[in-house]
């Protein structure tokens, strides 16, 4: 049996991963977090007996001797927020000999994770960052239309995000950078945004429809200049699925740029509270969409939509089907390389699709 320890395996996106991971025949799974009342709640509505449940901290410094003693052979890490976390779960799980998987959005750490290559080569461990619908997922679908293209010029992607609020972690790492600048590659050079203004309407496809959209800062926008050399725009964006919380968080973010506002971070907990009361009047339906341009292989204007649309709030399942395909691979003993790589060519969509069968998410190819 191979063990898969989910950290933070309680939480929002956590508790979906162990969800799917519970019914693999190959693997054994252990649901980790910092209260054990709360995993072992999880694991016996999931099947699994209370020893699969563990009071486990993400800052422990016994962290890898205790993924040793388990006899633990894939982390999957999902206690952010990412954005300036340090790697002690990584470099945790690479001292005890496991591969590691973690659902970072953080530009900088999923960038920063190289810097455990040598480590992970040496120990003999798999070792990626962002396996999540950003970059896994956005750069398998660059990927797969590639070939179309001569030249491809801007990579403009979003999401719109369905009723169900996703976790504390996730709130508090999107509304870090509310009003505060980044940069973002933009005809062919580095410019100034701001964390969620630039509003837009994107029209998803049916049954998803309209949704206002503002920048977000990730992984991305670093990641996908250097990938895709002669590529000249890199975007992201991302919405809410009620218009109204979704203009409520664009002033905030002009009030955080012209200092009014110290920034949207400390309301975190009330803003995730009232997203969840409000949850049964707002849209179950939400989307991903890659928008690619360029010039096509014989000479001419090329551009090409992709779309992912889900449907009865199933959404949240797709930042899990990454750390959910990739776990599964490792179970069955495929040969991942040795190293430790940001999530960015390291599956493609069917692979990723494949982990998210059983839900009402339906791709939409270009
Ligand atoms: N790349 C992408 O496309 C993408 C998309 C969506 C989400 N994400 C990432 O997914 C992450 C998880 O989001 P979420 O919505 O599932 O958050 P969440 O519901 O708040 O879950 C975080 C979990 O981590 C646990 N945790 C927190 N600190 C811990 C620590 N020190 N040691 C052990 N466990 C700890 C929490 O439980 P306790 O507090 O009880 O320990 C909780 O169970 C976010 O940080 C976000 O970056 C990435």
């Amino acid at each position: 049996m191979h063990i898969v320890l989910v950290l933070g395996g309680y939480g929002f996106f956590g508790s979906r991963i162990c969800q799917e991971l519970a019914t693999d025949a190959g693997i054994r799974l252990l649901v980790a977090g910092r209260d054990r009342q709360k995993a072992v709640s999880l694991a016996g509505g999931l099947g699994l007996d209370a020893a699969q449940a563990l009071a486990l901290d993400a800052q422990a410094p016994d962290l890898a001797s205790r993924l040793a003693a388990l006899g633990v052979n894939t982390v999957i890490h999902t206690a952010g927020p990412f954005q300036g976390q340090a790697y002690g779960v990584a470099e945790a799980a690479i001292a005890a000999g496991a591969n590691y998987i973690d659902l970072a959005d953080g530009r900088d750490f999923v960038a920063g994770i190289e810097r455990l290559d040598a480590a992970a080569r040496a120990r003999g461990v798999y070792v990626t960052s962002g396996a999540s619908s950003l970059p896994a997922l956005s750069s398998a679908v660059v990927d797969r239309y590639l070939p179309r293209f001569s030249r491809l010029e801007s990579i403009r992607h979003g999401i719109g995000s369905g009723a169900r609020a996703p976790g504390l972690a996730t709130m508090r790492g999107v509304f870090g950078y509310c009003g505060k600048p980044f940069q973002r590659f933009e005809d062919g050079r580095w410019r100034v945004v701001w964390g969620w203004l630039d509003l837009r309407r994107y029209r998803f496809p049916a049954p998803v429809g309209a949704r206002l959209l503002g920048n977000l800062d990730v992984p991305d926008l670093v990641l996908f200049p250097q990938r895709y050399p002669g590529v000249r725009t890199v975007t992201f964006q991302a919405g809410f699925a009620g218009a109204t919380g979704h203009l409520f968080v664009w002033v905030a973010a002009w009030l955080t740029r012209l200092h009014v506002l110290p920034g949207l971070a400390a309301l975190a907990n009330p803003l995730h509270a009232m997203s969840e009361w409000l949850e049964p009047w707002i849209s179950d339906k939400g989307g991903m969409f890659v928008s690619l341009e360029g010039i096509g292989t014989g000479g001419e204007k090329l551009k090409l939509d992709w779309h992912l649309v889900a449907a009865q709030n199933h959404g949240p399942f797709i930042p899990c089907g990454a750390s959910i395909a990739l776990a599964r691979k490792l179970a069955r003993g495929d040969i991942l390389p040795h190293g430790a790589f940001p999530c960015v060519g390291q599956l493609t969509v069917e692979d990723y699709l494949s982990a998210l069968r059983a839900f009402d998410i339906r791709e939409l190819p270009a």
